[in-house]
C-alpha cells in the first residue's frame, strides 16, 4: 500500500492472519451454511412431515427471502472473517430460481470452497449447469435403495433410481467424489445399510450414515429411533470389514472408515451418540437473513434489516464479531430427555438446512 491509498474501511482481516475469529469455547469461524429456500419437494418424515407440512403450511413470501446480492454481500464479509466453505442448502436448493447466479458470484470469492447439499431430484437437469456456475462440490441425501423403502423416507413422486441417475449426471459433469448422507432411522431404513453400502463400494463416492437427531420440533424423534452409529459400523463391518481413517480436517462432522479389501471409504455422523460440538466451526444463514449459531437454535440474529438499512460493511462485519464472540453453543453435549421435552419454538431443519 502506498501512502495515497484510501484507508481500509474494514478493522484488520482476520483471514490475514492464521487466526479465524474464534468463539469464547476457542472455536474458529470457518463454514458457512446459506440456506436459500424453506421449500422442498420431498417431505422426508425425520424434516418436513407432511402432517406438518401440509397444503396449509406458511413457506416464505419472495420479499422476505435475502436476494443475490444481499447473499453475496455478506458472503463476501464472511470470508473476509476467514470462512473457507460455504454450503448452499435449503429446503431443496435447487428449487430457488437462478440459484446457479449465486453460485457464479459466489465462485468469485478467493479461497471458499462451494459446496451445495441436495436430495438430487433435479440434478440430471442442473448437474452440468451447477459445475459450469463454478460449484466445486456436491452432497446428496439418499436414504434407500429399495423404492418401497425410499417412499417411507421421503414421501414424494421421486424415486431412489432418479437420485442414483442425479448422482450419475454429477459424475458426468465432473464433479469430483460425492457424498452420499443417509439419515437412519430404526424399524424404516435401517434394513437398507449394506444395499447402500453395496451400491457405492468400488466408488469415489462416500457414504455416510447419519444418527437421526431431534433437530426442529415437528419430527416426534424419539431415542428408539435412533441406529447408534456403533451399531451401523458393526453391522456394515459384518460383511465388509473396516478399519478407522484419520479425520481430514478438524471440525469434521464425520468419522471416516476405510474398508478393508480397498473399495471405498464411508463415514458415520453421531451427533446423538459422540457429540461433536468441541470443534463446531459452523454458523448458518437462513433464508431470510438471521444467524443461527447452532442447529438446535431457537432464534436467530436478523442481518437483514441492517443489511436493508443501509449499513455499511464495517457495521455489518462488527455485528457477525459480536455473535461469534458470545456464541456458547453445545446442544448436542448437553441434550438430555429434558432439552428433548422443550422443542417447541426450535428451528426446522428444512428452515435451516443440515
Ligand atoms: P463437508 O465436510 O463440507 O463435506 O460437509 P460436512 O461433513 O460438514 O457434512 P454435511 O454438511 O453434509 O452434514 C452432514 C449432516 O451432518 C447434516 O445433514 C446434519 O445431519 C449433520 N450435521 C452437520 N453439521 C452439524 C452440526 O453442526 N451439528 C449437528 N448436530 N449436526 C450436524
Ligand atoms: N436428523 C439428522 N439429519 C437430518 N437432516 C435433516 N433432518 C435430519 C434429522 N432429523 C439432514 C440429512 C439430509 C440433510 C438435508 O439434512 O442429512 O440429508
Ligand atoms: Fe427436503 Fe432434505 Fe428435508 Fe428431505 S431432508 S424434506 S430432501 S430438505
Ligand atoms: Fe454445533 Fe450446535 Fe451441532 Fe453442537 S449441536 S455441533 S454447537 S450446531
Amino acid at each position: 500500500m502506498n501512502d495515497l491509498s484510501p484507508p481500509s474501511l474494514l478493522p484488520p482481516s482476520a483471514s490475514a492472519s492464521t487466526d479465524a475469529l474464534r468463539d469464547p469455547r476457542g472455536r474458529p469461524l470457518r463454514d458457512l451454511r446459506i440456506s436459500v429456500t424453506d421449500r422442498c419437494n420431498f417431505r422426508c418424515t425425520y424434516c418436513m412431515p407432511r402432517e406438518v407440512f401440509d397444503e396449509n403450511h406458511l413457506f416464505m413470501a419472495r420479499s422476505e427471502l435475502l436476494s443475490f446480492e444481499e447473499i453475496l454481500r455478506l458472503a463476501r464479509i464472511f470470508a473476509d472473517l476467514g470462512v473457507r466453505k460455504i454450503r448452499l442448502t435449503g429446503g431443496e436448493p435447487l428449487l430457488r430460481r437462478g440459484v446457479e447466479r449465486l453460485i457464479e458470484a459466489l465462485a468469485t470469492i478467493p479461497g471458499i470452497d462451494l459446496a451445495l447439499t441436495t436430495n438430487g431430484s433435479l440434478l440430471t437437469k442442473k448437474a452440468r449447469i451447477l459445475r459450469d456456475a463454478g460449484l466445486n462440490r456436491i452432497t446428496v441425501s439418499l436414504d434407500a435403495i429399495d423404492e418401497t423403502v425410499f417412499h417411507r423416507m421421503t414421501d414424494a413422486k421421486f424415486t431412489a433410481a432418479q437420485v442414483l441417475e442425479g448422482i450419475a449426471a454429477a459424475e458426468a459433469a465432473g464433479f469430483p467424489a460425492l457424498k452420499v448422507n443417509t439419515v437412519v432411522k430404526r424399524g424404516v431404513n435401517d434394513g437398507e445399510l449394506l444395499a447402500l453400502a453395496r451400491q457405492f463400494r468400488n466408488t469415489p463416492h462416500i457414504l455416510r450414515f447419519i444418527e437421526f437427531m431431534d433437530v426442529g420440533a415437528s419430527n416426534g424423534w424419539q431415542m428408539a429411533e435412533v441406529v447408534p452409529s456403533a451399531e451401523v459400523l458393526r453391522r456394515i463391518g459384518a460383511e465388509y470389514p473396516l478399519d478407522p481413517l484419520e479425520p481430514n480436517a478438524s471440525g469434521e462432522v464425520a468419522q471416516r472408515w476405510r474398508y478393508r479389501d480397498g473399495a471405498g471409504e464411508i463415514g458415520v455422523i453421531s451427533s446423538v451418540t459422540r457429540a461433536f460440538c468441541a470443534d463446531c466451526s459452523r454458523l448458518r444463514l437462513s433464508t431470510e437473513g438471521k444467524l443461527y449459531t447452532c442447529l438446535f437454535a431457537s432464534e436467530g440474529y436478523d442481518m437483514r434489516a441492517p443489511l436493508r438499512g443501509a449499513e455499511d460493511d464495517r457495521k455489518l462485519r462488527q455485528r457477525i464479531v459480536g455473535l461469534w464472540q458470545s456464541r456458547t453453543d453445545r446442544y448436542s453435549e448437553l441434550r438430555t430427555g429434558q432439552t428433548v421435552a422443550l422443542r417447541n419454538g426450535r428451528i426446522e431443519m428444512s428452515y435451516i438446512g443440515g
